[in-house]
């Protein structure tokens, strides 16, 4: 077996070199080199990625194209991220507070044989009583540490197949500060290192800001090989698994899961969950099909007006951009025959899944309207089109993937812009005829 080399990596600017030096020869920074111990690799840079002799030993371990693949076992998440885990990659998680990063890394770690789990934010006995609680296995090392040096040597001397880093804005070393920009370039560009080196995949936990971008420096994406975003309403139990970026499989893969005790589980049907508690009758409800990836989930989208006691009339939005329900308001207004000028407008989106598919904008209408004009939405319709300013319903993406799962879930009338609709609707004025024609 090779034996281990310790090379330096300067903690400024993640340049690695054989020999200490004591000023960085990339960013000329002095006494930045710090030791770190390589795993034993037969030279070439790609070597590492796979040449683990415990990776193929995995129960769920294939070889793949010079690469190894673990599957988790979890579907939607193998799926996601094309088929699986691959050795010697860095997989960044992100996600709002609170919406199951960690518990999915942690399933992932319990399942995996061997797997480390390195946690900066909680102590080792809060993350082991986790892993207890939700049945899926106890990670070979539960480690607290703050030190992203520490758990780089680490890697490299035991080479596990998986390990997780809770989170990666925690984790640093003593000479810049946690969280900053130039930190988390550096433990990214670390891991990534001992990463390909020793063949381990690496989950990264990272945060997102209020507007639900992964904090810290766009070159954190750069610098990974797969981002995963799980996003969801922390009240609601469903949560999608999206990856915008994959190096190593389709960024259209989409994993609709839900959250209990238990962790995080995919969900065969999401539209049973979706649609489940619809009222029957109800005014202000309309059914929308979303498109996420090559997915195609309806979604409910509930909509209440009332008459504004108040000079200025209230809208709130929940689940979509409120700057979008005024633009709706206000093509309403022109193009309707009747408007919600003194009414205020509460939209919401039914499942905790936020609206950005612009498809939605035909159904947050229909229900806005259903309930203005006091008339339900018959519970055979799905509606989807964007509505431009000038009142026109706009063709979307994916069409006749939306109408196919609008038929499959049994909506006998799909109102759309396209002519493979059953319930061609090309404007605004269009729409109120057809839905509403007998009061309307
Ligand atoms: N005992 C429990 N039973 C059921 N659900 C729980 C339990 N404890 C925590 N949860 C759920 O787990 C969620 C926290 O999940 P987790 O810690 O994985 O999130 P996170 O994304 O890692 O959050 P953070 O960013 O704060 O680290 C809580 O919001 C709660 O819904
Ligand atoms: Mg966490």
């Amino acid at each position: 077996m090779a034996k281990q080399k310790t090379s330096f990596v300067c903690t400024d600017c993640g340049e690695t070199n054989p020999t200490q030096l004591g000023k960085c020869p990339s960013c000329g920074a002095f006494g930045t080199m710090k030791a770190f111990r390589e795993a034993p690799s037969d030279g070439s840079e790609t070597a590492g990625i796979g040449a683990g002799v415990d990776l193929l030993n995995q129960p769920n371990a294939e070889p793949e194209n010079g690469f190894v693949r673990i599957k988790t076992g979890i579907d939607d998440l193998d799926q996601v991220l094309g088929g699986g885990l691959v050795s010697g990659s860095v997989v960044l998680m992100g996600g709002a507070p609170g919406v199951g990063k960690s518990t999915l890394a942690l399933q992932v770690a319990g399942r995996v044989a061997g797997a480390h789990y390195y946690s900066a934010e909680e102590s080792a006995a809060q993350v082991k009583a986790r892993a207890k609680r939700l049945g899926a296995g106890m990670p070979a090392q539960v480690v607290h540490t703050q030190s992203v040096a520490d758990i780089a040597q680490t890697i490299a001397e035991h080479r596990p197949p998986l390990a997780v880093v809770d989170s990666i804005q925690l984790v640093g070393d003593d000479l810049t500060s946690f969280g900053s920009m130039k930190q988390l370039r550096l433990n990214a560009e670390l891991l990534g290192q001992v990463a390909r080196a020793s063949g381990t995949c690496i989950i990264c936990i990272g945060h997102v800001t209020k507007d639900g971008e992964l904090a810290g420096p766009r070159v954190l994406e750069h610098l990974v090989d797969t981002v995963l975003t799980l996003t969801g309403d922390r009240t609601s139990e469903l949560r999608l698994l999206r990856s915008p970026k994959n190096r190593f499989g389709s960024t259209l893969e989409v994993g609709v899961f839900t959250m209990n005790s238990s962790g995080l589980h995919p969900i065969e049907n999401p539209a049973e969950h979706l649609l489940a508690d619809r009222p029957e009758g109800a005014t202000g409800s309309a059914i929308t099909i979303i498109q996420e990836g090559n997915r195609s989930l309806p979604m409910e989208v509930q909509a209440l007006t009332v008459k504004s006691h108040f000079g200025m009339p209230r809208r709130a939005a929940t689940g979509l951009g409120l700057a979008r329900l005024h633009v709706l308001l206000a093509v309403i207004e022109k193009f309707s025959p009747v408007g919600c000028g003194v009414h205020d407008v509460y939209v919401n989106v039914v499942g905790g899944l936020p609206i950005t598919d612009r498809a939605s904008d035909l159904a947050i209408v229909a229900a806005v309207l259903s309930s203005r004009l006091d008339m339900p939405v018959n519970a055979n319709i799905a509606l989807f089109g964007e509505i431009g300013l000038s009142g026109e319903v706009r063709s979307v993406q994916r069409a006749s993937a939306r109408i196919d799962e609008a038929q499959r879930l049994g909506f006998s009338s799909v109102f759309a812009p396209e002519a493979s609709a059953n319930v061609h609707c090309k404007s605004l004025r269009e729409l109120v005829r057809k839905l509403f024609s007998k009061k309307g």
